[in-house]
């Protein structure tokens, strides 16, 4: 089958998070398994595009309202990432260096999903599947079915991916005028509560719906930022699939960000070695256990109770633990996990900002990893500690709760508790602890144990096909 994968994000072109490690690996897998996957995002002004060849796939031009804009997709020559990658660039709205946070990100990614559109409409012959991922490509399914321009990709089959919920690039009618003309008795697909809602849409317009685990599936009818009753009428659409992680990429016996590798039999020494480097360069106690939190300082990875998480636990535990924080977000709880860096010397520490190679280095030397999120769809970073050896602490919820068996349960691994609180989360912490302490033969039997677990693409590639195949 032919798919092609239309996403804001794209590793290691940009990520900014999970979605980008989504789509640099699921088409990587697809091909590998005998499709031809493709993938089609912004060009924005990053590090790859600057390393790599490319060369001119199409010129073009559209409009979004009263402005028309001209478009270039380009496309890396070498099939460096394993599948084609194109680049849309549209100048004064594409060409910058991060992936969100501009004011005018609405018309960024309109004029980014016209482009594509228009795009495939110049196409000879239709792929098979349109896969777009969450809501900067979510208007594309309702753009293919009712916008007159691009009528003629009407019958190819699309597939929306929810990987965050919470984010559905809301914009009201007033820009409306932006969207390519359209059959106005189709008006109610493009709106949720009197705004225009392009992830709302892309649920109503898409062949199928997915998201990134089970369980968060079941949550979206219950907690999903105002879509709940979007969700229950809509259920016969929607599948849940838990995203794998890239073996090329994340495997301590090859990781190329690390100095010293391991397996499942070399992962005491192995981690000892990491452990050492991080608590010299971060002024930690390598005796005590280390617990790491990565990720946006944000409402949904629960960040704000860190710092009084972090408080309590170290109250609790006498100062027994260190901590190591890696993320940045919320200003306020910038500020406020910058200033126990003083009064935890040789405890604690924290880098505010983005570091991918400092990241590998903590899965590989870490002894925990705290994850209290309040919404978690599938949460890549508990998969990816599991594969390192480090026991992931984690909220029971969405994609946590499905990849997480607490240790007090048969044959488990983890540390799960129940309310993102600065009491439930002291517990966790508390527990670790006692394991690092008193319970190192379990430890390292529940490092072995998690190390083993198979969570490849492979199988989840399986079941996209079937949900492409299904469409036909
Ligand atoms: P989300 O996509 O909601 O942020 P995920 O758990 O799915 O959460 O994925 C987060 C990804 O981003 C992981 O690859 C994680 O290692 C990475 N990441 C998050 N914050 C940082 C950071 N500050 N530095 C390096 N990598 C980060
Ligand atoms: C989102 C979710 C995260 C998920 C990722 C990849 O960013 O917040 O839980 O793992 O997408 O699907």
């Amino acid at each position: 089958m032919e798919i092609i994968h239309v996403s804001a994000e794209c590793y290691p072109v940009a990520k900014a998070g999970g979605l980008g490690d989504v789509v640099g690996a699921l088409p990587k897998y697809q091909t590998a398994m005998g499709h031809y996957a493709k993938v089609v995002m912004p060009m924005y002004r990053t590090k790859f595009l600057y390393q790599n060849d490319w060369a001119i796939d199409f010129k073009g031009n559209a409009t979004m309202g009263d402005r028309y804009f001209e478009y270039t997709v380009i496309k890396e020559k070498t099939n460096k990432l394993g599948f084609d990658l194109y680049l849309v660039d549209i100048n004064g709205l594409l060409d910058r260096e991060k992936v969100y946070g501009y004011s005018d990100d609405t018309e960024r990614f309109l004029a980014f999903q016209i482009a594509v559109v228009d795009w495939l409409s110049h196409w000879e012959h239709h792929p098979d599947i349109i896969h777009c991922h969450d809501h900067q490509a979510g208007l594309i399914p309702f753009m293919v079915k009712y916008c007159y321009d691009y009528n003629k990709l009407a019958s190819i089959p699309t597939v929306f991916t929810i990987h965050n919920g919470q984010y559905q690039g809301w914009m009201g009618w007033d820009k409306s005028h932006l969207i390519p003309r359209w059959d106005n008795w189709k008006s109610g697909l493009l709106e949720w509560k009197k705004n225009i809602n392009p992830l709302a849409s892309a649920v109503k317009n898409a062949w199928k719906v997915t998201t990134v685990s089970h369980s968060y599936l079941e949550e979206l009818r219950y907690n999903s930022n105002g879509l709940e009753a979007l969700f229950e009428y809509e259920k016969g659409k929607c599948v849940g699939i838990l995203n794998g992680i890239d073996a090329d990429v994340w495997n301590p016996e090859t990781d190329t960000y690390l100095k010293d590798h391991f397996t499942v039999e070399t992962v005491a020494e192995g981690k000892a070695a990491s452990k050492k480097l991080l608590c010299q360069q971060f002024n930690l106690d390598e005796n005590k256990a280390l617990i790491i939190f990565i990720g946006r300082l944000v409402g949904e990875k629960a960040a704000d109770l860190l710092p009084d998480a972090i408080l309590s636990s170290m109250y609790a535990l006498n100062n027994g633990v260190n901590f190591l924080i890696l993320g940045s977000g919320d200003p306020h709880v910038e500020w406020q996990l910058k200033q126990l860096a003083g009064q935890y010397q040789g405890n604690y520490n924290v880098v505010i900002g983005y570091n991918e190679t400092l990241s590998h280095l903590m899965y590989a030397g870490a002894d925990f990893l705290l994850m209290p999120s309040r919404v978690e769809p599938c949460g890549l970073n508990q998969m990816y500690a599991m594969q390192y050896g480090t026991v992931p602490i984690v909220r029971n919820t969405g994609g946590l709760r499905d990849t997480v068996v607490d240790m007090g349960d048969w044959q488990g691994w983890g540390i799960r508790f129940n309310h993102a609180s600065v009491g439930d989360i002291t517990h966790g912490i508390t527990r670790a602890a006692g394991l690092f302490d008193h319970g190192q033969t379990h430890f390292g039997w529940m490092r072995q144990r998690m190390m083993e677990i198979d969570n490849s693409w492979e199988n989840a590639v399986q079941q996209y096909i079937n949900v492409y195949t299904s469409l036909k």
